[in-house]
């Protein structure tokens, strides 16, 4: 295992520095302080053809210019918040809308956009980088200081990790998630139709046109949401103007059955070979096919375009605040919160 650390560009006048982590057999992830963010993901295809597989860009002013959460820590609440309000020990609070009618991915200015602090912690068959920021009491409405922890690592066994800690001093909710946006392709000339998905999921979260979870879990069976057998996403690109629970795709979570020895979800692309495994502690999976890319700069020549990856954010549901069977995302003073999703690169 070896790393390198380099500028990413300067905020303010400050450094804001970028990892690159390499493994013996090339795999290497880079991240950066900026929202710790993923902006590199390069492993091999079936001929041991090395390319990157995540959207991310060469320069930090760029990904300071997009808005579609690029590779980002989304935080402190993934996904929409309805309306922005919730109760807590009998408080009510309102974080900011940021999304039509609702809060969505802890609001402006959140996780995202923030810099964060940055620390290398060497083993023999890992490397990790450890990201860590404070959230004042009432950032963006949310009640507690809360002291947050990435940690992006790559290993010999060809996995990439993703370990988010965080303590509280007040009670408040806490669902973070990693906004990493996938094609495996390696070439972003190229959408990700051909590429199947497997999910782990009886029943998903119906949503509204505006990406709310409705708060009902629909049974998957004989719809295109159906993915505990590998389907094509352009399944779900096709029959999205006949299927109106479709949003040009899917924005979908998927409320996980959590079946032991079963991976969580399942990406490949058929035509390269490359594949990714995860496995999270989270209850849901959201599925985003980059429905709405249009105002982002360019990953190559043309211009960016819908479908041209396909995010797969392993979080709590999201809305869990609001309902029942959604599972908990609230954290207390004096609980020690630690999430991990594993990523197997093949
Ligand atoms: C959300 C989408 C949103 C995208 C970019 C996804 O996680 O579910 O509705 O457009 O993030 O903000």
């Amino acid at each position: 295992m070896k790393y390198r650390r380099e500028s990413f560009g300067t905020i303010d006048g400050q450094t804001i520095w970028q990892y690159w982590l390499e493994n013996s057999q090339g795999y290497q992830l880079a991240v950066t302080e900026y929202g710790a963010t993923i902006t590199h993901l390069i492993m091999p295809d079936k001929a041991g053809k090395m390319a990157n597989v995540v959207i991310g860009y060469d320069h930090l002013g760029d990904f300071v210019k997009q808005q579609a959460y690029f590779g980002a820590t989304v935080g402190r609440v993934a996904g929409r918040i309805a309306h922005g309000t919730f109760e807590l020990n009998g408080h009510k609070y309102q974080a900011p809308i940021n999304n039509g009618l609702n809060t969505n991915h802890g609001g402006p200015h959140s996780f995202e956009s923030q810099i964060w602090h940055s620390a290398v912690v060497e083993k023999n068959d890992a490397i990790s980088i450890v990201f860590t920021l404070t959230s004042p009491d009432g950032e963006n409405g949310f009640p507690g200081n809360l002291a947050v922890t990435t940690t992006y690592t790559l290993n010999e066994a060809n996995e990439w990790l993703v370990d988010y800690q965080a303590i509280t001093d007040k009670t408040t909710l806490f669902n973070p998630t990693c906004h990493v946006y996938l094609n495996l392709t390696g070439d972003f000339d190229q959408l990700v139709g051909k590429h199947t998905l497997q999910i782990d999921s009886d029943r998903f979260g119906a949503i509204q046109p505006d990406g709310l979870p409705t708060g009902e879990l629909v049974p998957v069976t004989g719809s295109v949401f159906d993915l505990r057998q590998p389907q094509p996403l352009q399944a779900a690109f096709d029959s999205s103007a006949e299927q109106n629970t479709l949003v040009n795709g899917f924005d979908h979570p998927f409320l996980l059955n959590q079946t032991q020895n079963t991976a969580d979800a399942i990406l490949r692309d058929p035509e390269s070979g490359r594949s990714i495994t995860i496995n999270t502690q989270g209850n849901a999976i959201v599925v985003y096919t980059a429905n709405g890319f249009g105002d982002e700069p360019n990953l190559t020549d043309k211009a960016i375009q819908p479908h041209q990856a396909v995010a797969i954010e392993a979080q709590m549901m999201p809305d869990a605040i609001h309902h029942a069977g959604f599972g908990n995302i609230v954290l207390q003073p004096g609980e020690q919160y630690h999430r991990q999703t594993r990523y197997q690169l093949n």
